[in-house]
């Protein structure tokens, strides 16, 4: 699979796959496994995902078959905000490496703009400098916080993992964070189905031109306006689908008709809504 090359120098996949809100053990390893034979290299996790034990029970049985080796993946988890601010910060990467299995992690994101996240930055920042972790970032912030965030760090952060769809395309976002030399990742580049995006007209029309899915023209889409999809699915069948997009190049005209979907705003929530800084405060 091609590579981004982050603003540190460190090659990303140009898509991966995610594993939230698959919690129980056997069956995270499972899907893990599942994703990498079936051609994924860049595995997304979060500690308040709570299955690091099993994304690193899937990567340690993919590399003990022999069907990959460790650093041909690119593993990504995300600091949550029970951990904000640099000694707890600290400590929850130590869990986060022992849970992984790894001695290396390729990517760690602040996982939300709240709490004492400088002191999160500032340890990730020192394990970065350790050779511990390959490059740093951060996820939802938004073009306020990222540039914030750039202006107040030597290291600046190499991506911001936000919620890029269809019906949330985040075109001011791709303008900042492009500013910034930030490299933007999609979370729920389906919006998880909503809205009904698996039916929608527009992309069924498209798809039906090159003869792919609803699902592989989003994917696609993403891939060529150079923001990196992160599709999450249980089933191999579909691993193998959002992995089969580059044989095909959307036109200008099908590009220009995805942008007339753009609703403009989150298919979940705001996190600049006080009520939502409430609820996600609240978690943990
Ligand atoms: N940073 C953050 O705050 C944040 C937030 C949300 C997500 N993420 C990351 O982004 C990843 C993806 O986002 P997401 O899991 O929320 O949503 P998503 O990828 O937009 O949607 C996942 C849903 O789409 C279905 N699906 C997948 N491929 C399909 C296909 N080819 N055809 C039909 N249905 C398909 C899946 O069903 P099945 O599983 O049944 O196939 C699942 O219900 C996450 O796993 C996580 O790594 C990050």
């Amino acid at each position: 699979m091609d590579s981004v090359q982050l603003n540190n120098g460190v090659k990303m996949p140009v898509s991966g796959f995610g594993v939230f809100q698959i919690e129980d053990r056997s069956e995270v390893a499972r899907v893990v496994y599942d994703a990498i034979s079936a051609g994924y290299r860049l595995l997304d996790t979060a500690q308040s995902y709570g299955n690091e034990d099993g994304v690193g029970d899937g990567i340690a049985a993919a590399i003990g078959d022999g069907l990959v080796s460790r650093d041909e993946l690119f593993i990504t988890t995300k600091v949550w905000l029970n951990a904000a601010g640099y000694d707890k910060a600290r400590s929850s990467l130590d869990d986060s490496l022992r849970k992984l299995r790894l001695e290396h992690i390729d990517l760690v994101l602040i996982h939300q703009p709240f709490g004492d996240y400088y002191g999160t930055y500032r340890a990730m920042t020192e394990l970065y400098r350790g050779g511990v972790i390959g490059a740093i970032g951060v996820s939802n912030f938004y073009p306020d916080r990222l540039v914030d965030m750039a202006l107040h760090n030597e290291v600046v952060p190499s991506v911001n993992q936000i919620e890029v769809n269809p019906f949330n395309q985040q075109i001011e976002a791709e303008h900042w964070n492009s500013k910034y030399g930030v490299q933007l990742e999609a979370w729920a580049p389906f919006a998880e189905g909503r809205n009904k995006l698996f039916t929608d007209p527009t992309l069924l029309r498209i798809g039906m031109a090159h003869g792919k899915t609803v699902g592989q023209v989003v994917l696609r889409w993403l891939v060529q306006r150079g923001i990196v999809p992160l599709a999450k699915t249980t089933h191999i069948e579909r691993m193998r689908e959002n992995l089969n997009i580059f044989d095909f190049t959307l036109t200008d005209a099908e590009m220009m008709s995805i942008a007339g979907m753009d609703l403009g705003t989150s298919q979940f929530f705001d996190h600049r809504a006080p009520d939502k800084v409430e609820y996600v405060n609240n978690l943990h």
